[in-house]
C-alpha cells in the first residue's frame, strides 16, 4: 500500500516525502511541475537510496489522476499541490480557483471512484484572516484576505460537506504556520520563482548576493518592535506531522483541523538578526510601508495537534536560520544550476563580522 503525495516535488512536498521513505512507507508522487523541478525528485530519491514512481501529471486532468488510482495501491494521499502566491492570486483568481479548488475536486472524485477515504490536506494559517488575538486555536473565527486564503477555506468547507455524506472518510486539514528551513543535507529546500514573497528565502538571497537589501514591511506594528511577528516552524517538523497525521486518519474516521506551528513568535528584525549570527553575514534592510493584508501577529496554539497525534515542533529559530542558509548557499540558484563555483559573480559571504 502506498501513499499519494500531490504536489510531493515542492517544499514541503519533498520534505515529507524524504520523512515518509525513511519511516518506511511507499510513496507515488504526482505533480505537474509547475513551481517545482524535477531535479528535487532526484534528490529526495538520493537523500534516501529509495526509488518511487513520479507522475507528471497535472490534477485537473481528471482521466490521468484516475488512472494514478488504477495503477497504484493508494491507501492515502497527501495533498499538498496547490498554487500559493498571494499576490498572483488577486490578478489571476480564477487561474487560483481552478487549479486549487477544482483540483481538489478532481482529486476527491478519483479518490471516492477508487475506494480511497484517507486524505492529509495542506490548508494554511492564512484560513484565520487578522486574527484579533494570538495564539490562534482551531476554533476561531475564519475569514480569508485573498483570492488564495479563499481557496483554502473553500477547500476545508468542501471536504467538511465530503466527511458529513460519507462518514467513511477521514480527513486531516493541516493549518501550517510559517515553515522555513530545509533539509540537513542541503539537497533539498525552498526554491522561489524569481523575487521571493516570503521573508526567509528573501533573506536567504540577500545573504548569497542575488538581491540587494531586505525590504521590512513596516516597523510601526504594536509589537516588540514596531515589526510584524510570525510563528516560524522547520520544514521538517512540519513534514513529520504528516506522518502523525497519517498514524491519525488511518486509524479512524471524522475530520478534523491543526495547527502546525511552534507557539513562539519572532519579529522581522529578531529573524534578521537570527540569521546573522548564524550565517555570519550582515543582512542590509530599509524599512518600507506595510504589506496590505499583513497581520500584526500571527502566532499558533498548537495543543490540539499534540493532543490528537502526539506531534510537536522541536527544532528552534537558530537550526532554521542554519538549514536556510546551508540550502542556499549550495544551491545558490536552486535546483536550477547548484555548483556555487559556476557563478563567480555572487558574493557568498562568508565572515563578515
Ligand atoms: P510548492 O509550490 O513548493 O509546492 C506545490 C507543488 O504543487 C509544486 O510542486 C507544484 O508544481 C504542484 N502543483 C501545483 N498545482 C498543481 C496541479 N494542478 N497539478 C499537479 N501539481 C500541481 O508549495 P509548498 O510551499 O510546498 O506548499 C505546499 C502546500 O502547502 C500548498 O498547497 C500551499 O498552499 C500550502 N501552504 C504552504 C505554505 C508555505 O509557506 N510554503 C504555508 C501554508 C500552506
Ligand atoms: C504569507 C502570506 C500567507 C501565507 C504565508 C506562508 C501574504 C499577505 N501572506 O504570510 O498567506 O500563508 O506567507 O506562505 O503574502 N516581510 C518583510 N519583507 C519581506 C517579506 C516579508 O518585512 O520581503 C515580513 C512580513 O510583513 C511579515 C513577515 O515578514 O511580517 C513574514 O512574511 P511572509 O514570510 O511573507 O509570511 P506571512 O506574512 O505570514
Amino acid at each position: 500500500m502506498a501513499v499519494l503525495v500531490t504536489g510531493g516535488a515542492g517544499y514541503i512536498g519533498s520534505h515529507t516525502c524524504v520523512e515518509l521513505l525513511e519511516a518506511g512507507y511507499e510513496i507515488v508522487v504526482l505533480d505537474n511541475f509547475n513551481n517545482s523541478k524535477p531535479e528535487s525528485v532526484e534528490r529526495i530519491k538520493k537523500i534516501t537510496g529509495k526509488e518511487f514512481q513520479t507522475y507528471c501529471i497535472d490534477l485537473l486532468d481528471k482521466e490521468k489522476v484516475n488512472q494514478v488510482f488504477q495503477e497504484n495501491e493508494i491507501d492515502a494521499v497527501i495533498h499538498f499541490a496547490g498554487l500559493k502566491a498571494v499576490g498572483e492570486s488577486v490578478f489571476l483568481p480564477l487561474h487560483y480557483y481552478h487549479n486549487n479548488v477544482t483540483g481538489t475536486l478532481v482529486l476527491c472524485e478519483a479518490m471516492k471512484n477508487n475506494n480511497v477515504k484517507n486524505l492529509v490536506f495542506s490548508s494554511s494559517a492564512t484560513v484565520y484572516g487578522l486574527p484579533e488575538q494570538c495564539p490562534i486555536t482551531e476554533d476561531f473565527r475564519l475569514g480569508a484576505l485573498n483570492p488564495y486564503g479563499r481557496t483554502k477555506l473553500m477547500i476545508e468547507e468542501i471536504l467538511k460537506d465530503l466527511y458529513v455524506s460519507d462518514n467513511e472518510w477521514s480527513i486531516a486539514l493541516l493549518r501550517y504556520f510559517n515553515p522555513i528551513g530545509a533539509h540537513k543535507s542541503g539537497l533539498i529546500g525552498e526554491d522561489p520563482n524569481g523575487v521571493p514573497n516570503n521573508l526567509m528565502p528573501y533573506i536567504t538571497q540577500v545573504a548569497v548576493g542575488k538581491l540587494h537589501e531586505l525590504n521590512v514591511f513596516g516597523n510601526q506594528y504594536s509589537t516588540k518592535d514596531g515589526t510584524g511577528v510570525r510563528d516560524y516552524i522547520h520544514v521538517v517538523d512540519l513534514a513529520k506531522g504528516h506522518l502523525k497525521a497519517l498514524d491519525m486518519i488511518t486509524s479512524s474516521t471524522g475530520i478534523e483541523a491543526l495547527n502546525l506551528g511552534t507557539g513562539k513568535g519572532y519579529s522581522v528584525l529578531e529573524m534578521v538578526s537570527a540569521f546573522e549570527k548564524v550565517s555570519k553575514i550582515r543582512i542590509p534592510y530599509k524599512v518600507v510601508a506595510p504589506r496590505p493584508g499583513d497581520a500584526a501577529v500571527c502566532c499558533a496554539n498548537s495543543d490540539k495537534a499534540f493532543r490528537m497525534m502526539g506531534w510537536k515542533a522541536e527544532k528552534g529559530i537558530e537550526e532554521m536560520c542554519e538549514d536556510s542558509w546551508r540550502w542556499q548557499k549550495m544551491n545558490p540558484y536552486g535546483y536550477e544550476m547548484n555548483n556555487v563555483l559556476d557563478h563567480p559573480h555572487l558574493s557568498i559571504k562568508v565572515g563578515i563580522f
